[in-house]
């Protein structure tokens, strides 16, 4: 309230809706303590540019008032961004319906087209369309025989279902912490938790960077252990050259409706070995040696029960509505890198910590954009900056508030914030810009303007 009217007193020129928008401002923020320090804050430096990026940052205007301290939002309520909305265009749409008119919409021949054309993509031997993305993880791990009396490694810097699929398979989850810069599981930290009961090392190629994968396969080649890539994230990476979810033993897609391909559930294991994908598939439908689809075209007598499987199986609704999006996933891809690097370029100059470059020979699946908060640096919560946001009418997220944080977790395991330094770093200061093929430059200008104007806002209070 004291810095606002410090600010509209400096002698500086305002036009008239500008002094009646710093007045509401003013009101609004009756109840709010600012700092003392405020009008000092207004003349101090500059933010310095993050220190993993280049380019030029964004101009900021001084009267730049955010939405949440009375500012005109940058977007309309009506005109929200949504964060993680699909493309769903009318080739989806025309799918869709094409499969509802065919009155058969479970599992049939629609997904073993989309199975068939995933493995193309993917460059994979074996695909089996499932679901959801836990229920791919949950059914390789059951299907590599990992259960009871197992103990499986996975990362802390998580979406919970990656460890409860470890939990749902019977096995003990060994939490490792991640490398700060790339929130992937850090790699130099796998081999200390490895006892005689582990079977299996489960990754996450988060936000769609793949892990650092050699000296992870070369720890699991030495010590006899499975692999799993959880790449949920990750459809169009690559590591070094080689497809995520080619490298270990089972990868596992997710088409949640976030995802780069979205089916609003499903999910993919795709693999190398034959047995391994066989089983799968009889894993996937409760166990049967036959599906739904085979019975109607071969008759209803011929099939049997295997084993007590799962009722895991894609509906051709759900493949009708991929197949397209799989047409253009590259194209999608391209447009997500457009706006991946605008954000790099125009975001530099604030208090964030940007994601790091991608190796040459591999490929990001550039599915989430993780600026990491310089929290010491803006004055505000990551709380205050997303509250901030939403009153932009700009929707974030945050991947994730870590595995050991969550009060199953701490309580089952006893974790602790120390147990897991960076990934509580990371926690605490992530936050997911919209990245959507579906984003218009207009759209993406919004983003950037918004986020400035509100750290440069916290910064000058502070
Ligand atoms: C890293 C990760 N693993 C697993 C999953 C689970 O996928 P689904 O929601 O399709 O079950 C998700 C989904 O959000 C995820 O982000």
């Amino acid at each position: 309230m004291k810095g606002i009217r410090l600010a509209c007193l400096r002698g500086k020129e305002y036009s008239p809706k500008y002094t009646r928008v710093l007045t509401a401002a003013a009101n609004k923020l009756r109840s709010i303590t600012i700092s003392k320090h405020y009008e000092a804050n207004l003349t101090s430096e500059p933010m310095k540019p993050a220190p993993l990026a280049s380019g030029h940052s964004v101009p900021l205007q001084d009267n730049d008032l955010p939405a949440i301290a009375g500012g005109t939002p940058v977007r309309s309520r009506e005109a929200r961004l949504v964060f993680g909305a699909p493309v769903i265009g009318e080739a989806e749409i025309a799918s869709v319906v094409e499969c509802l008119r065919s009155r058969w919409i479970g599992l049939g021949p629609r997904v073993e087209q989309f199975e068939q054309e995933f493995a193309r993509y993917k460059g994979a031997p074996y695909a089996a369309a499932v679901s959801s993305g836990t229920a791919a993880i949950h059914l390789a791990l059951v299907a590599l025989g990992i259960g009871a009396g197992d103990e499986v490694i996975a990362p802390a810097m998580t979406f919970c279902s990656t460890v409860h699929a470890i939990i749902h398979a019977g096995a003990q989850p060994v939490l490792v912490d991640c490398d700060r810069s790339t929130f992937d599981i850090d790699p130099d930290l796998i081999e200390r938790n490895i006892t005689p009961r582990t079977k299996a090392i489960l990754v996450v190629h988060m936000c769609g960077r793949c892990c650092e994968m050699d000296p992870i396969l070369e720890i699991a080649h030495r010590r006899g252990l499975r692999v799993i890539e959880d790449c949920a994230h990750a459809i169009e990476a690559m590591y070094r050259g080689r497809p995520a979810g080619l490298m270990g033993d089972a990868g596992c897609f997710s088409f949640y409706p976030t995802k780069n391909i979205a089916t609003c559930d499903g999910g993919m294991v795709i693999a190398r070995d034959q047995e391994l994908h066989r089983r799968l598939k009889v894993l996937s439908l409760h166990g049967m040696t036959a599906d739904a689809w085979s019975r109607f075209v071969g008759g209803p007598t011929g099939y049997e029960v295997v084993e007590a499987g799962f009722k895991y199986n894609m509906t051709d609704v759900a493949a009708a509505l991929a197949l397209p999006q799989l047409e253009r996933v590259e194209q999608h891809w391209q447009r997500r890198k457009q706006i991946w690097e605008t954000y790099n370029e125009r975001l530099a100059g604030l208090p964030l910590l940007l994601p790091p470059p991608t190796e040459s020979t591999s490929r990001h699946a550039h599915h989430l954009y993780t600026p990491l908060l310089v929290l010491e640096q803006i004055g505000a919560s990551r709380e205050q900056i997303i509250a901030a946001l939403d009153a932009e009418n700009i929707g974030v997220g945050i991947h994730y508030v870590p595995v050991h944080q969550q009060p199953y977790y701490r309580k089952r395991f006893g974790f602790t914030n120390a147990d897991f330094p960076a990934a509580t770093f990371v926690g605490e200061r992530t936050i997911s810009l919209p990245l959507s093929a579906g984003m218009s430059n207009h759209d993406v200008d919004d983003v950037i303007n918004a986020l400035a104007r509100i750290l440069r806002y916290y910064k000058a209070a502070a």
